[in-house]
């Protein structure tokens, strides 16, 4: 969607709140011998006490109301008995509605002690997501967030998913445009004021292939590949974009 009044930017910025406000009661409650299914109980709570409906549950009848991805999952992992354990790579991700307006948000969280692998991936995938907000300008084109995606992985000497992008976001889950996390000279439409997206880069220490598992959500990598993802649902405009999904 495209912000066109208070009224709307309002509505996006108090569910961006809540989104951003779930996932961080999440990963702060987040503790080894728990299982997803427990993990994904706190979200749930925090946001039904704020009035707000899972994304996923509501659009897609996902089986449950985050996604949590361990190890060599990537994203779209259904929680349920899988036990988080010391020293795993957990990703969570959290999109939900409230009053008609949507915001998605997700991080990854090393469980210590924090292999300086995951560690590293970690840091280049957050790198990666502030180089696409520092792309993401009224007038630029969408290819720029995957240029700057693309060099920053580079630089780390690891490899960006290609087939999990960012996208429009705002009155559903998923809006166009899609925003690619690599240079295509397709994605060379411009970005216009007010455009609202997300921007999640997905960073790998393998291959970058990967495949949807026999339960047909969760997206994983072939081997023992690990995965790092950070999203922000954002606003944008001339200058710095409005982080819509940002908390302290
Ligand atoms: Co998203
Ligand atoms: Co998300």
């Amino acid at each position: 969607m495209t912000v066109t009044n208070e009224k709307e930017y309002e509505a996006l910025l108090r569910i961006g709140k809540i989104v951003g406000m779930t996932m961080k009661v999440m990963a702060e409650a987040m503790r080894p011998g728990m299982t997803t299914a427990e993990l994904d109980a706190i979200g749930a709570a925090y946001m039904t006490a704020q009035g707000a409906r899972s994304a996923p549950q509501l659009v897609y009848k996902f089986p449950g109301a985050t996604c949590i991805s361990i190890n060599e999952e990537v994203a779209h992992g259904i929680p349920g008995s899988r036990v988080i354990k010391e020293g795993d790579l957990v990703n969570i991700d959290v999109s939900a509605e409230l009053d008609g307006f949507f915001a998605d948000t997700g991080g990854s969280f090393p469980v210590p002690p924090v292999k300086p692998e995951y560690a590293k991936i970690c840091n280049c995938a957050k790198a990666a997501l502030q180089k696409s907000i520092d792309a993401a300008r009224t007038g630029q084109r969408i290819n720029a967030i995957g240029k700057a995606v693309e060099l920053q992985a580079r630089s780390c000497g690891l490899t960006i998913i290609r087939e999990l992008s960012g996208h429009g976001v705002g009155r559903s889950i998923h809006e166009k445009p899609n925003i690619p996390n690599f240079f295509t000279k397709r994605a060379d439409e411009r970005l216009t004021d007010g455009l609202v997206i997300t921007l999640e880069p997905f960073i790998t220490n393998g291959s970058g292939r990967v495949y949807t598992a026999d339960d047909t959500w969760t997206i994983k990598t072939p081997d023992r590949d690990r995965t790092a993802q950070y999203e922000h649902t954002i606003i944008v405009r001339d200058g710095a974009p409005i982080l819509v999904t940002a908390v302290d």
